[in-house]
């Protein structure tokens, strides 16, 4: 039997609207609000703005909140319509509590409640997730509208989301997709960041970031694992050091503890490095302070910089925030002559003058009232204080710092700035963590950011998949060959020590990275562990969509592609279109992630296994495809693990048969072109 307060949840899920507009809901002083944004509408533009939002509500209602939705575009830059924001906790619940007819769609709400959780979330009342603008629904009428639909939905129907707007439901098939999301598509002569701020003000798009616009966001922890592989694998390549113990007194210098920066401390003291990071804004520092992501949080730089030399001097994996500016941080380390080992940034520059980096020299509140006051003169700003950033990198990497770009386009926003970031052949003078670690070491073999969530919300279920996951991993490391048994026992050592480093915040959820093989074998097992009841509700799979096939940015994950496919974005939209078709529970795709808007095509799917034998043949044909999509991708340009991880698929799998290219001699090719050019 349902407690009261349940039956409230559900029958507000299921009114949808409710009948009068409510009182606006309270709002938590804690909660961190999205900075206001831009507005470039002319007098028609407003206009159609406000018509647009009025279109979500009863016409009984316009003269009431017609007012509201014009102020909040005037002092926000876009309509949240707050006032529907409802006031029942956000989080995700037991599947259970879900109003709907399907477990599918029970697991989609449990999904989209955690990314709104505040909790998770970086700015939950503007339905924001995380990297400053990663955007679940773009107002609250979508959200309510958009639940009402998931817990009337049947098995023959499909729920069709434009850029956070729910279309409505569509007569499909069972084994159609329950959702399909589009985030930010546009016509791509319109896909300047000036566009989207003017189409997001009018309502008409989103930016669905990459899993905060598709469900799939399960905290900080999600990156954690990336980033402690990044950092252990940067440590390997650029520092020689083989193992945690040799990573230990290395200092990692970055900024930003925010959506998915906050997983840099935590994944640093895990890779055994002392990490010193820089986070401006107070609310985002104390949160992850609190919630024990970071260790140590000061607010000023003497204490840091005392901090971080103790312990370098006891080899102590600990993380050491800054309360401020990363400029500061970095200048200080030049003019005192603080030397140290590594270097990144984690500032959201995909969206540079929209909040996503803060000048130095202004406080966050300075910053945002200068971004929405005069943005020409905040542009500027944001520009001179990257110019200085780069200068003190530059200091540090010519005294032997190996500094790498983050995916966040920091090189690429540095270098329009005027910054000092390119090589004398051109190119950028850091590479970008996916050309040189996580592109050949990983995406290439296959090997990317797998992820499940236990839809009970049992922690006890997570351990269950915890201990099932390292059965199959040590099994897969045991037959490995050497090309890739390095990836399975780092994720042996992971998984075995996950439950002890308390990673969960928000819905229980889990990471790691995996092969074809494996992420199938995993899946298989929980499917099994769900039959037979060692798993109490079933599990959503998914992964992010920074992975093998998920994305075409040739700022990022296909920043390893070099025969000049890195501008299509063939392979992300096939794979959104060959996940739907094979199974998945809901497929999205979107433009403008990590590193901007029309610079990135993504896409995601989530996959609820039930324990059924209908599940087992879903996540079989399923991540087959999407794992070795890429695969083949990435071998066909030439990259020569990825030509490996293809034909010992093929070996596998009679009915998998990829085109495979030939290698040209580069000398042929040089006499040729020289002979035929004459250049
Ligand atoms: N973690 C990863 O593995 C990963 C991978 C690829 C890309 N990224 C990129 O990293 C960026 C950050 O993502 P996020 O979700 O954490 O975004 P976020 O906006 O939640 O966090 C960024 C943080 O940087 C802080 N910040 C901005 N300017 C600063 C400055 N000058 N000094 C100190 N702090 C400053 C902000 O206050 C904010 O808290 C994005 O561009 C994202 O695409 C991350």
């Amino acid at each position: 039997m349902a407690t009261p307060i349940t039956t409230d949840f559900q029958a507000q899920i299921r009114r949808g609207l409710p009948a009068d507009p409510p009182p606006p809901p309270p709002a938590d002083p804690a909660v961190s609000r999205a900075p206001r944004r831009p507005l470039p509408l002319d007098a028609a533009g407003k206009r159609l703005a406000l018509r647009n939002a009025l279109r979500y509500v009863p016409a009984a209602w316009h003269r009431e909140l017609a007012p509201e939705f014009a102020r909040e575009l005037a002092e926000l830059g876009r309509i949240y319509m707050h006032r529907l924001r409802p006031a029942y906790e956000m989080r995700a619940r037991p599947l259970g509590e879900y109003p709907a007819r399907t477990r599918q769609a029970a697991a989609i709400m449990h999904m989209i409640q955690n990314n709104l959780d505040p909790a998770v979330a970086q700015h939950p009342y503007e339905l924001i997730t995380y990297g400053g603008n990663g955007t679940v629904f773009q107002n609250w009428a979508q959200y309510l509208l958009t639940m009402r639909y998931l817990s009337e939905m049947s098995e023959d129907q499909t729920l069709v989301m434009y850029s956070g707007h729910p279309l409505g439901l569509f007569p499909s098939h069972a084994d159609a997709p329950r959702v399909i999301v589009t985030n930010g598509m546009v016509i791509p002569n319109h896909s300047s960041p000036d566009d989207y701020t003017r189409l997001a003000a009018l309502g008409v798009t989103s930016y669905g970031q990459m899993t905060a616009g598709s469900y799939m966001y399960i905290g900080p922890q999600g990156i954690v694992h990336g980033t402690a592989i990044t950092v252990m694998n940067a440590g390997r390549l650029y520092l020689g050091c083989q193992s945690e113990e040799e990573l230990r007194g290395k200092v990692f210098v970055t900024a930003g503890l925010g959506g998915m920066s906050g997983a840099q401390a935590k994944a640093a003291v895990i890779a055994g490095a002392v990490c010193v990071v820089a986070e401006v804004n107070p609310e985002a520092a104390r949160k992850r302070h609190a919630q024990g992501w970071v260790d140590e949080l000061y607010e000023d730089l003497d204490t840091v910089l005392r901090r971080m030399a103790e312990a370098r001097a006891t080899r102590q994996p600990v993380s050491i925030a800054y309360l401020g500016n990363v400029v500061d941080l970095w200048e200080r380390l030049v003019r005192d002559g603080i030397d140290v080992e590594l270097g990144s940034d984690q500032t959201s520059l995909h969206i540079p003058f929209t909040g996503g980096y803060y000048p130095a020299g202004l406080t966050l509140a300075e910053g945002n009232r200068l971004q929405a006051d005069d943005p020409p003169a905040f542009k500027a700003a944001v520009q001179a204080s990257l110019r200085r950033h780069v200068t003190a990198v530059n200091a540090l990497a010519g005294r032997g710092m190996k500094f790498w770009d983050y995916g966040n386009a920091f090189l690429l926003e540095a270098g329009r700035a005027g910054a000092d970031v390119m090589a004398a052949d051109g190119t950028f003078r850091y590479p970008s963590y996916v050309e040189d670690i996580m592109g050949p070491m990983c995406f290439d073999y296959g090997f990317g950011p797998f992820r499940w969530v236990c839809t009970s919300a049992d922690p006890r279920d997570l351990a269950t998949t915890d201990a099932l996951a390292a059965e199959v991993i040590a099994e897969l490391a045991a037959g490995a060959p050497p090309e890739t048994r390095q990836q399975y026992l780092d994720n042996l050592r992971w998984i075995r020590r996950a439950g002890d480093n308390h990673l969960v915040v928000g819905s229980q959820a889990r990471i790691l990275y995996s092969d074809d093989q494996g992420r199938r074998r995993l899946a298989a097992a929980f499917n099994a562990a769900i039959r037979d009841g060692r798993l109490s509700a079933p599990v959503v799979i998914g992964r992010d969509h920074h992975d093998v096939s998920g994305t075409d940015s040739p700022y990022r994950e296909t920043a390893n592609i070099r025969d000049g496919s890195q501008w299509c974005a063939d392979m992300a939209v096939q794979n959104f279109a060959g996940d739907a078709c094979r199974g998945a529970t809901w497929v999205s795709l979107h433009n403008g992630g990590g590193v901007g808007w029309g610079e990135v095509i993504n896409g995601g799917f989530g996959l609820v296994l039930d324990g059924t034998a209908d599940a087992d043949r879903r996540l079989d044909l399923m991540l087959n495809w999407d794992v070795n999509n890429g695969i083949a991708r990435r071998a066909w340009a030439r990259n020569e693990g990825a030509e490996f991880a293809i034909r010992a698929a093929m070996a596998r799998d009679p009915l998998l048969r990829v085109t495979v290219g030939e290698h040209a001699d580069d000398e042929l090719i040089e006499r040729t072109a020289s002979e035929t050019f004459h250049d």
